[in-house]
């Protein structure tokens, strides 16, 4: 039996933690989009060409923003292509990922899409291939109220009403070999955000991080002045040596270590150079992604199929966003549909991948607050740091319930937590996906074998984990 504790003292709070923490990405790849959130022609779809299954199961996880439409598709995208008569849209090549992109879906099917399922538009301009000129165009075509040539487009096309985007990113993963240097992406990515601002003072602007401290801080310094989030790529794998299982659920772990890090950057930066606007990190690509690479191979662009270590690992990242909610103000699961995705789809229906499981459990089951509660437990060893094998979150609502989302790692053994700070009659409700092994995956034909279970209990201060599980326990505070 692995043992571990936590202590709830309401007293210490990380802070409120901000919703959109939880959002979504889609970007033109593969079948994200097409075949995926838009299939027009299909009995499933809407009139809008919309996958209505699809549309269905995003809802349920109450997706407060998505990001789109790039990832590397961005870096060739030109917006224009993608408005007016569907008919009349040119077909371009897609150097990303070395297809074809018919631009049947544009920004106003994007927008169209957001408000259908409830959720914030972050849009991401092109500052590979991409001017100035387009981008300030593009947002104008989004926010202005019929001023300018660009919003009169958008009214022309259908649509009155401004669409008011605040997300906007300055560009994606611009860096790497023969890309930009950080110093000269920091400059470009200060002029086209004052730019932006100068046409829209309620923008919200995501710069580029690169995942190291060199390049953030170059960006924080040129560009901190004007921007309100510096973004961070987190995608987790096994290591090559090692045990898989136990290197790729330690990831979570681990990859708080630059959450914290960048945060001190951020902070760092913001005294050096008087930067009075507050900058938050925005992990706007997060996933388990390393199966599914070869497209000879596959047929198809990166339709990772998970399994429950999978799940496991994205709900002990969730804890990990969670307990850094301090400086984290927006997270993107990439993907949402078909490439590294928790919704799977075919032509004639869907079944929800494991990884699904722990972002529904969150959307369902969480307080606003992140309390930091000091958690102790059984560990492991990966990747050079002690790595507990019940990984644990705290959040509580206004009504006084407390979220405990605890998950045990262990593959065989089960976990006793002993929770402190919760009321002494303390019933309470769990939440708990499980399967049956590590290696336990959904498929059309098996759509439930990963799946949420919900159980009462009469004593929550000491709570019983089985192997390999997620859980959410629900409860008063003391
Ligand atoms: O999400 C898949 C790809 O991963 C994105 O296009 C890119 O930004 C990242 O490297």
């Amino acid at each position: 039996m692995i043992k571990a504790s936590v202590r709830i003292d309401p007293a210490r709070r990380i802070g409120p933690i901000d919703p959109n923490i939880y959002g979504q990405f889609i970007e033109h790849l593969g079948r994200c989009i097409y075949g995926g959130v838009y299939e027009p022609g299909s009995p499933l779809a809407d009139e809008r060409g919309f996958r209505t299954d699809v549309l269905d199961a995003v809802r349920r996880l109450r997706v407060p923003v998505l990001r789109w439409p790039g990832g590397n598709f961005v870096s060739g995208y030109h917006w224009q292509d993608g408005v007016g008569p569907a008919d009349a849209r040119p077909a371009r090549r897609d150097t990303a990922w070395r297809k074809f992109e018919s631009n049947r879906f544009g920004t106003d099917e994007f927008i169209d899409y957001c408000r259908a399922a409830g959720t914030e538009p972050y849009i991401c301009f092109n500052m590979g291939t991409g001017t100035m000129d387009e981008a300030q165009a593009w947002l104008e075509y989004c926010n202005g109220a019929g001023e300018t040539a660009w919003s009169q487009l958008r009214i022309r096309n259908g649509h009155a009403e401004p669409y008011g985007v605040r997300y906007w990113g300055l560009g994606n993963e611009v860096y790497g070999p023969g890309c930009k240097s950080a110093a000269n992406y920091a400059e470009q990515a200060r002029e086209y955000a004052k730019f932006t601002r100068w046409t829209d003072r309620d923008v919200r602007l995501i710069a580029c991080g690169g995942g190291e401290p060199e390049w953030d801080w170059e960006v924080l310094k040129t560009a901190g002045h004007f921007i309100d989030y510096i973004s961070y790529h987190d995608y987790f794998r096994p290591d090559a040596a090692g045990d898989p299982y136990e290197t790729l659920v330690s990831r979570a772990w681990t990859g708080g270590r630059y959450l914290r890090d960048l945060w001190g950057l951020i902070e760092a930066a913001r005294h050096r150079y008087e930067i009075r606007r507050e900058i938050r990190i925005c992990v706007d690509e997060w996933n388990v992604f390393y199966r599914r690479n070869d497209f000879a191979k596959f047929g198809t662009l990166h339709e990772e199929q998970y399994d429950l270590a999978d799940a496991l690992c994205v709900a002990a990242y969730l804890n990990t966003l969670v307990r850094n909610a301090r400086g984290v103000g927006m997270a993107n699961m990439a993907q949402m549909v078909n490439v590294i995705a928790p919704i799977f789809t075919s032509p004639d229906s869907i079944f929800l991948q494991t990884i699904y499981y722990p972002l529904l459990m969150h959307a369902e089951h969480r307080g606003g607050v992140a309390l930091d509660a000091p958690a102790e437990s059984d560990t492991f060893s990966a990747r050079g740091q002690d790595v507990p094998w019940v990984d644990v979150s705290v959040t509580h609502d206004d009504a006084g319930t407390a979220f405990v989302h605890a998950v045990n790692l262990h593959r065989s053994h089960s976990a006793s937590l002993e929770i402190v700070g919760l009321a002494s009659d303390a019933d309470a409700t769990v939440y708990e996906i499980n399967g049956p092994n590590i290696d336990s995956a959904n498929s059309f034909r098996h759509p439930d074998t990963v799946s949420m279970g919900v159980r009462q209990i009469r004593n929550a201060r000491s709570v019983e984990l089985p192997p390999h599980s997620a859980s959410t326990i629900v409860a008063r505070l003391a």
